[in-house]
Formats: C-alpha cells, sequence, structure tokens
C-alpha cells in the first residue's frame, strides 16, 4: 500500500536541560518498568556522568541490567545475542545511553524483542523512498535514549545501522516503530567528548541538516528544524571543541543535534553515500568523511539547487560576510578546517587505486537516492577525484 503526504515523525517525549539523566529511574516507572536494560559500551560505562544514570535506577529500587556489549559498528550478532540478555533476564524497559550506535544497538534489540526472529530478517531496501516497508510491526517495548555524543541524531528516529555479518554490509533497520518513546538530552552526559570527538559528531549534526534542506524529499516540517540547526552549530561547534566544559556550548550543540536529528526525517543524501565508503576502505571516522565530501559534493549540487545553496550560505551567515556572500561549498569546507577536520584524501594514505569501487558503493547506498541531481558511474568517480584535488 503506498501512502501520500510527507512524514514527519518524533520520539513521543523530548526532554532537555541539565541534570535531566538524574530523573531516569521516574521515567522508567512512568513508562511501567521494574526491569530496564541498559545498553551502552564499556567506555561510556566508566565515565563519571554514567553515574548519575546508575544512581538514578537504584534511588528507584530499580533492579537493571547493564549490557555492554556494544561498540561502533553494531552487528546482528551484537544485537541478537542482546536479544537473549533480554528475554533470559526478563526485562521490560530498554535505555539506551551513547552515541549513536549504542543508541542503534538499544533500539534494535528492541525490534527483535517485540517481533520474531533475527535481526537480519528486518533489513529494508530503501528507508527514504518507503519508509513504511518494514516488517517489525509491532512497536519496541518503551525504551529510553540519553546521547553522550551530539551529532548522529539516532535520538530523534527509529531507523537504526546494523552490519549483516552474513553478506557483509551495513544496513537499515527499524522505522516508526522502533520510535524511541523518550529523549533524555542532558549536556553533563556530553561533557567528557574529547575536542577530535565533538569536532567530528558536531560536523555529522551540520551535515544533517544540510543534506535535510537540499533533499529530494524536503518537506515544511524539516526545512525550520534544518535551517535553525546550521545556525546554532556553526555558532557553538567551534566553543565546544574549544572548550568541553562551556556548558552553554555543550547544550547549545545538544539542541542543534536534536534539530538536525529530526530535519533528517528526509533521510540523507550525497555527502553521506559518498562517505560510507571512506569508513569502509580507509577506517576514516564518519564525521571526517563528510569533512572531506562536504566540498566535492555541495559543489556539484549548487547547479541542481541553486537557491538552496543560497540558503543554506545565508544560514552560515555566523561564520562572516564571506559565508553569507559566498558559496555554501567554501564556508562548509572553511569551517570544518577551521575545526581541525581534514578536508581533503591523501594519496599516500587513501589509495586512489579504490575509487571505482567506493563510487559503485555509493551509488548503491540508498542515501544517494535523496540527492538533488544523481551522478552516472563516471560521475562518482569525478567526486572522489575531487576529493584529493588540492590535497
Ligand atoms: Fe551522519
Amino acid at each position: 500500500m503506498s501512502f501520500k503526504g510527507s512524514l514527519f515523525s518524533g520520539p513521543e517525549r523530548v526532554v532537555f536541560g541539565r541534570g535531566c539523566a538524574g530523573d531516569l529511574g521516574g521515567y522508567v516507572e512512568q513508562l511501567g518498568g521494574k526491569r530496564p536494560m541498559v545498553v551502552t559500551d564499556p567506555v561510556v560505562a566508566a565515565t563519571p556522568a554514567f553515574g548519575a544514570i546508575t544512581r538514578s535506577l537504584r534511588a528507584q529500587k530499580l533492579d537493571y541490567v547493564l549490557y555492554t556489549d556494544s561498540d561502533v559498528n553494531p552487528s546482528d550478532v551484537q544485537i541478537d545475542r542482546g536479544l537473549e540478555v533480554y528475554r533470559s533476564e526478563r526485562c521490560d524497559v530498554i535505555v539506551g545511553v551513547g552515541g549513536g550506535s549504542n543508541l542503534d544497538t538499544a533500539k534494535s534489540i528492541g525490534i527483535v524483542a517485540s517481533n520474531p526472529g533475527s535481526i537480519r530478517d528486518y533489513f529494508v531496501s530503501s528507508y527514504v523512498t518507503d519508509p513504511y516497508a518494514i516488517k517489525n510491526k509491532k512497536r519496541n517495548p518503551p525504551t529510553i535514549v540519553l546521547p553522550t555524543t551530539s551529532g548522529t541524531g539516532a535520538e530523534m528516529c527509529g531507523w537504526t545501522v546494523v552490519t549483516n555479518t552474513d553478506e557483509n554490509y551495513k544496513g537499515f533497520c527499524g522505522g516508526w516503530t522502533a520510535m524511541p518513546h523518550l529523549a533524555l538530552l542532558d549536556a553533563d552526559l556530553t561533557v567528557s567528548m574529547p575536542p577530535g570527538l565533538t569536532a567530528s559528531t558536531g560536523f555529522d549534526a551540520l551535515m544533517h541538516a544540510i543534506e535535510a534542506y537540499y533533499h529530494r524529499y524536503a518537506m515544511a516540517q524539516t526545512d525550520m528544524f534544518a535551517l535553525s540547526a546550521m545556525g546554532r552549530i556553526v555558532r557553538h561547534l567551534p566553543r565546544a571543541v574549544a572548550n568541553g566544559t562551556d556548558m552553554e556550548a555543550r547544550e547549545q550543540m545538544l539542541l542543534g543535534a536534536m534539530e538536525a536529528g529530526l530535519a533528517m526525517n528526509t533521510g540523507c543524501a550525497l555527502v553521506h553515500a559518498m562517505g560510507l565508503p571512506l569508513t569502509t576502505e580507509f577506517g576514516l571516522p564518519h564525521g571526517v568523511t563528510l569533512a572531506i565530501m562536504a566540498g566535492p559534493v555541495l559543489r556539484y549540487n549548487a547547479d541542481a539547487a541553486p537557491e538552496k545553496l543560497r540558503a543554506i550560505a545565508q544560514a552560515l551567515a555566523p561564520l562572516g560576510e564571506a559565508a553569507r556572500t559566498g558559496h555554501a561549498a567554501d564556508a562548509v569546507q572553511g569551517f570544518a578546517r577551521a575545526l581541525g577536520l581534514p578536508t581533503y584524501l591523501d594519496k599516500a594514505k587513501h589509495d586512489p587505486a579504490r575509487i571505482p569501487d567506493m563510487a559503485k558503493a555509493a551509488e548503491a547506498n540508498d542515501n544517494t537516492r535523496g540527492n538533488p541531481r544523481i551522478p552516472d558511474a563516471a560521475g562518482f568517480e569525478a567526486l572522489y577525484r575531487a576529493a584529493y584535488a588540492q590535497a
């Protein structure tokens, strides 16, 4: 069945403010939980801020289960293992704490907690063009997410990225039935992020806003969040990178990532599609791959969506007069460089012989379908070559 209209969704509730993570226990009870499963990774579990989360659960006498088998690339195996723990421990609420990967692990465990089989049964062919083509018909168990980075937007959506170990690819699962019930946005949880991670995750949020704004399926419900996020992020990300304890900047970045995450109801586009193979081939962090591909792709998109690119440049006005009057691509590249992120590939480290395979992977990536203009095979290769141009 096909549906008319543009789909916009988000968590049932979003709470924003320093210290709100300490109310977690009360929220678990509100959702009817007695045995929460806390999904995170060992690094986050060791941070001082994580103590507020476990203290809050203990204060409500909630006997929680800690599941720390999550990492940067959640796999189907980890998720199915998490399901076994959820079932054997008779959990009734899922709490995800961490960056996008941990939140994706939490949501993915929820998918198979409510629906039969393995997470491998729930990969979707296109989350962009057919968001209702999902097999996980039953709603996830009550799920609370607490982001510890400001960037991925995983706290604002029901989609998850999972590595399929049978066929060795990263695909999308989830959809509206996997939407978190509650997001707790507490800047105190983001304070221990080092400058490099703050820069790369914050730049990821900026690119979510930009790609949502020029997206083929951009909608009125997402445009306002996208434009607001761009201004908020360029004003506050440099401060958060320079001084991680600047709490105003940390709070504004959580808000910017929230707005960008809601804008991403559209899906992402070509910068993301071309960035993902750079992670697979060279192990580059997600935000760094976007900083590298932003220049070539935004220049390529300028002809297809000139008004959108002009509006993006306007939204980046806090970067100075050059951004307002110039090209969005130059402004975004300059911003990335100022944050200390690389904006070019290096022939010595990133073998150009991999370009044809990366071009094929980018062409097949679902995000490509959202771009205002879609290159042919030679076009993909030319964009990768342009990323080396001034190395
Ligand atoms: Fe992203």
